[in-house]
């Protein structure tokens, strides 16, 4: 399974949003052999690393995000990714103009993966301060346990409890 993670400018949300999934997935999920990836749906910062703020607070946590380099989503991901988790309903609306009609992949919220949070964007924290980036962090992780969830719900092979 491939999941990739899309927010506005790939160096704050969905970043983080992949070094915390790929964490929990690698020891909550080793059964579902997923691989995670991030890009943006603007190209203002191509291939800059993830924003300082984001890779602090990633890494108060024992989360790492820092290899990462900014993409843009191409309509290549349609169809390398059976997952495209969108951070906000502009992204999401972003992602549905680019998809080709063939794409396979199922693209929506990422936290509508995990209904019981009650909210259903990530905010984005780049004209934020440091509790802004905590909110993604907690929205990321609560959103990776629904992700693990849909996981459990659709795997092929039966995961263990
Ligand atoms: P992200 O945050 O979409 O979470 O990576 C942003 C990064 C850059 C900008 C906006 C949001 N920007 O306007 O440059």
């Amino acid at each position: 399974m491939r999941v990739l993670f899309v927010c506005l400018g790939n160096i704050c949300r969905s970043p983080l949003a992949e070094g915390v999934a790929r964490e929990i997935l690698r020891r909550d999920a080793p059964w579902a052999a997923v691989t995670v990836d991030s890009a943006g749906t603007a190209g203002y910062h191509l291939g800059a690393p993830p924003d300082a703020r984001a890779q602090a607070a990633a890494a108060s946590r024992g989360f790492n995000s820092a290899g990462h380099r900014a993409r843009a989503v191409t309509r290549a991901d349609f169809d390398q990714f059976e997952l495209i988790l969108a951070m906000d309903h502009a992204n999401l609306a972003a992602l549905q103009a680019l998809a080709p009609r063939s794409g396979l992949a199922r693209v929506q919220l990422l936290l509508d993966l995990a209904p019981r949070v009650g909210v259903r964007e990530v905010p984005d924290p780049y004209y934020g301060g440091p509790e802004d980036f905590e909110q993604v962090l907690n929205l990321v992780e609560q959103g990776t346990r629904g992700l693990i969830e849909y996981l459990r719900n659709t795997a092929a092979v039966e995961p263990p409890r």
